[in-house]
């Protein structure tokens, strides 16, 4: 069966080790009960070693990963030492990462790689405005193809696919709300997608809906959006406000 997954994005926060343990140590204390509901939490790097060893029930993945196991990359961190370090999930091809230039075809080599280390890749797409003439459909398959190229169907089980649209992220200049209509009909559109490329395999494919979920929208999201999860970003800032969204998560899980 396929567990339901709420992901915290902490994106470049806290500012210390000391915070980053306090946040992780507050998410742990307030998800002691759960259990039909999968918890990942995806810090800075560096922290990911020492929050390592506060939680067996959270998972920890990273925020990127590069392709290559070793090697004169200078400035980056593979999928290998990430597995080294505990970490079994990581964000690929999050719209700030593409913002600075990444493209689908990077990220396509750092899935294939990060599968290899071991690590379950999270796959951000989405669009950046949404058009009259629906051109924003076409953009994500665009991205979903190219991104998974070459994926045997073996693997996409392991895949979680992050339907993020830009203009609806809590860091946009003024964005807009989505509704779970939008995410609905994005996530039937990356299903058909999948299905199309990867038969049967794809449907234990996780699609998750990210953007500015917070406590009061996540149920809207989970119950009508036609997702397995989400993918949070600010409000998992806030050990409260993200122990609240998992354990909405868990109660509407069957
Ligand atoms: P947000 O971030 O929840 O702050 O909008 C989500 C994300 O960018 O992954």
């Amino acid at each position: 069966m396929k567990k339901n997954i709420i992901i915290g994005n902490w994106k470049m926060n806290p500012l210390t080790l000391k915070e980053a343990e306090k946040l992780f140590s507050g998410v742990a204390k307030g998800i002691s009960g759960i259990q039909k509901t999968e918890i990942v939490i995806c810090p800075p790097f560096l922290y990911l070693e020492k929050l390592k060893k506060l939680s067996k029930k959270i998972n920890l993945g990273a925020q990127d990963a590069f392709w290559g196991e070793t090697g004169a990359f200078t400035g980056e961190v593979s999928g290998e030492m990430l597995y080294e370090i505990g970490a079994r999930y990581v964000i690929l091809g999050h719209s700030e990462r593409r913002a600075t230039g990444e493209s689908n075809s990077d990220i396509n080599k750092k899935i294939k790689s990060s599968l290899v280390a071991g690590l379950r890749p999270i796959l951000c797409v989405g669009e950046s405005v949404r058009d009259e003439s629906h051109g924003y459909f076409n953009l994500v398959k665009m991205q979903l193809e190219e991104c998974l190229a070459g994926i045997q169907r073996g693997s996409v089980s392991k895949i979680i696919i992050a339907y993020e649209p830009v203009w609806a992220i809590s860091s946009t200049p003024n964005r807009q709300d989505a509704s779970a209509d939008d995410s609905r009909e994005m996530s039937i559109f990356i299903r058909k997608i999948l299905s199309d490329k990867f038969g049967k395999e794809s449907s234990r494919t996780r699609i998750l809906y990210g953007g500015s979920v917070n406590e009061k929208d996540a149920s809207e999201f989970l119950e009508n959006g036609g997702v397995e999860g989400l993918l949070v970003g600010r409000a998992s800032l806030d050990a409260k406000k993200f122990g609240e969204i998992v354990k909405i998560c868990e109660v509407l899980s069957k």
